[in-house]
């Protein structure tokens, strides 16, 4: 997979002409739409599921990275395999079994991802790790977007990359949480691979130059 990546979270896009936003991803030099199913149990908030997501894929011309932040989400595995989902993460706070959950996202043809919260150790995954094509780290506790970047997601990306390559891994770093063109050289540097930003570009004046934007300062 292609490394420095900029995937726009549609959680911050206008649900009410969403048709307009995934054209106008399709068109930038973004990388992945990133979409993040939220259930109001494993976080304090909802989001969108299935059909929204349908109605997404079949606009979308880029790769669709979901982010679930549902409890027990292997009951949905097949379903989000259904709709042309590409990358499948998973919270590891959210799963009891997360090894037979990563076989099957990728027994249904996805690549598998792990996402850990700000408190969860990265050394928890040293035992599944090698079976991980991503891992997020979250960089604001999972829920809402908007919310200012934590600084100790800076460690913990250095900390991952260590373990990757310890095990001789081969599996992707995502930041997600409060990223802007203040932080996006830092966090590459420090190993991430992809960027996920939601508010900064939906809220910016020019979303297609401000990928534009974040896609030169993480090339450089
Ligand atoms: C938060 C979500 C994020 C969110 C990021 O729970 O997982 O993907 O949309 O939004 P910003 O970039 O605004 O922090
Ligand atoms: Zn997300």
């Amino acid at each position: 997979m292609n490394k420095n990546m900029i995937a726009p979270s549609v959680l911050a896009a206008n649900f009410a002409n969403l048709q307009l936003d995934i054209e106008m991803v399709n068109y930038s030099e973004a990388d992945w739409f990133h979409l993040d199913v939220m259930d109001g149990m494993f976080v304090p908030n909802i989001s969108f599921g299935m059909p929204v997501i349908e109605a997404i894929a079949k606009y979308a011309k880029k790769p669709l990275d979901t982010h679930l932040m549902i409890q027990a989400p292997d009951r949905y595995v097949k379903d989000f395999a259904n709709l042309g989902v590409t990358n499948l993460t998973v919270h590891y706070e959210a799963c009891v079994h997360l090894h037979r959950c990563v076989q099957s996202i990728k027994d249904h043809g996805m690549t598998a991802g792990v996402a850990l919260n700000p408190h969860t150790p990265v050394s928890l995954l040293k035992d599944l790790i090698k079976d991980l094509d991503l891992v997020l780290l979250m960089s604001v506790n999972p829920g809402f977007g908007g919310q200012s970047f934590i600084h100790q997601t800076y460690a913990k990306i250095q900390e991952l990359k260590e373990l990757i390559q310890a095990k001789n891994a081969n599996c992707l770093i995502e930041i997600d949480g409060g990223v802007n063109d203040k932080n996006a050289a830092k966090l590459i540097s420090c190993g991430a691979d992809v960027l996920v930003a939601g508010s900064y570009i939906f809220k910016s004046e020019k979303p297609i130059q401000t990928i534009s934007n974040l896609k030169s300062i993480i090339s450089k």
